[in-house]
């Protein structure tokens, strides 16, 4: 990649990294914490290590915001552990769980980083789970409503921007992955009524936040995977249409607009599928008003016609890191996805395509102009210590000079972007990787097979992107 100018960022603008409790916390039985549904989907992924350590930041969190504080980040987006806050069906509130979140913000707020909250990243608890059986029961949108208005009131004061679900859409495509289809019957149809409970989900987190938070934002968080056309043949395009409604156009209408697409609406009825949308459902869904987008972006996809008739193929994501294992899907009479000569990958067959982050930025702002964050962007891969006991990661550097690039273009486009925060800050889980898969500024000492000191390595992307952020992203570290 060529640089021939360098972008400005507007001032103010935040800097920082990303993490998930489930992935980032460990202690998953302290402090009164009881299981989530995630823990126990962590601990079937063998050979990989399950949550119950994970970074230990649970115990650790003064360290890192001390670290995050040297590397200069303005913001820091974590995600609150419901059944930590919430640890039974009683409704009981847990004084160390409200602690351990309190002493977090503080400590934050103390050095002038912006705390930016993920109300849900995945992690139902086991009671809500054993009470309701899942996501289909619709009493869930009471318990995540109290939940959230128990974070509004407890730490709403100090926290302004709040992001409702981590990337839904995903949750939806890949159910069996994410825990979510657990106890579902038949997943191709039901999966719409457990996306509808979500809205709702969403919608009352929305609407309690403008409630209850004093010039508090909130905005949904997708995944978002922009899709390129195969080829300019004509039905290539229509595949790679197909292909981002499906994946991630449904979600992002209903969140802007309030209400269902077009298309979804018709694709319901070509599929017999009753999403179970009940009486004053959608007015609750049209009121809420999101403040911005929080978006999530790593890769890109590839899309062309895949025509009636032809062999469906199920997509099959890489769980092995051994490149070469992702499986295209071939989904007939909408899309099929394919490789993308024109990048690279990383091991696990993610697209490296910085440009991607562009064109997000660009579509969502035409789509829906709204203030857009980045949540999520980042490197996965193997590591380990060096023999001069430093970790080195070039590519991780490469990674995200090139991506923080073009989110500078973005800006010059006209796109109102406030804060990136990339993924991750520490090495954490990864969803189905355990450690074996590090997307950290910081490397965890500790691995899969043995946990080791769990002492904190600032890798050379730290200092890379210390220097960038310092100067508000001017210092690329290189001659541009
Ligand atoms: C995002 C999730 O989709 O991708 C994170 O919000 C996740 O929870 C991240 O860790 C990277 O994915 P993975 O599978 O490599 O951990």
């Amino acid at each position: 990649m060529y640089y021939n100018h360098k972008p400005k960022f507007p001032d103010g603008f935040m800097w920082g990294a990303s993490s998930a409790a489930w992935q980032v916390e460990g202690a998953t039985l302290e402090g009164g914490r009881t299981q989530s549904v995630i823990d126990l989907n962590s601990q079937t992924k063998k050979p990989y290590t399950d949550n119950s350590i994970a970074a230990d930041h649970y115990h650790r969190y003064k360290e890192d915001v001390n670290l995050m504080v040297e590397c200069g980040f303005t913001s820091y987006r974590f995600s609150i552990s419901w059944s930590r806050i919430i640890p039974n069906a009683e409704r009981k509130l847990n004084p160390e769980g409200i602690a351990f979140y309190n002493n977090l913000i503080n400590e934050l707020i103390a050095h002038n980083i912006t705390p930016i909250v993920t109300l849900y990243h995945y992690d139902m608890p086991c009671w809500v789970e054993e009470k309701y059986g899942g996501w289909l029961d619709r009493h869930i949108i009471d318990e995540f409503d109290y939940y959230c208005r128990v974070c509004f009131e407890q730490f709403g004061d100090r926290v302004k921007y709040w992001l409702s679900i981590n990337e839904q859409n995903m949750q939806i495509c890949y159910g069996d992955w994410l825990g979510v289809s657990k106890n579902c019957t038949d997943w191709f149809r039901q999966k719409w009524m457990i996306n509808h409970i979500m809205n709702l989900c969403h919608a009352k987190a929305v609407i309690a936040c403008h409630e209850l938070v004093e010039d508090g934002k909130i905005g949904p968080v997708p995944g978002y995977v922009p899709i390129y056309p195969e080829s300019c043949k004509p039905e290539d395009q229509i595949a790679a249409m197909n292909a981002e409604e499906l994946t991630q156009k449904i979600w992002n209408d209903l969140y802007a607009y309030g209400e269902y697409s077009e298309f979804v609406k018709k694709y319901w009825k070509e599929h017999e599928i009753d999403p179970d949308i009940r009486p004053g459902d959608m007015e609750l869904i049209a009121q809420a008003k999101i403040d911005f987008f929080a978006l999530n972006c790593y890769r890109s996809n590839v899309a062309k016609e895949a025509k009636m008739g032809t062999q469906y193929q199920e997509l099959g994501l890489n769980k092995s890191g051994r490149k070469g294992e992702f499986v295209y899907p071939n989904y007939p009479g909408e899309y099929a996805l394919a490789p993308n000569p024109y990048v690279q990958t990383t091991d696990w067959d993610w697209e490296i395509d910085p440009v991607a982050m562009r064109y997000m930025l660009r579509y969502m702002n035409d789509h829906y102009h709204l203030p857009m964050m980045i949540t999520e962007n980042g490197y996965g891969a193997h590591e380990s210590i060096a023999e001069d006991g430093h970790v080195h990661d070039p590519k991780r550097v490469d990674f995200l000079r090139d991506q923080i690039y073009q989110i500078g273009l973005a800006i010059e486009d006209g796109c109102d972007v406030i804060a990136y925060n990339l993924w991750s800050f520490t090495d954490l889980l990864s969803t189905g990787n355990g450690m074996a898969k590090r997307y950290g500024l910081v490397y965890v000492n500790t691995t899969d097979e043995e946990v080791l000191d769990l002492r904190r390595i600032p890798k050379d992307s730290f200092y890379w992107y210390s220097r960038l952020i310092k100067s508000n992203g001017q210092d690329w570290g290189k001659e541009m």
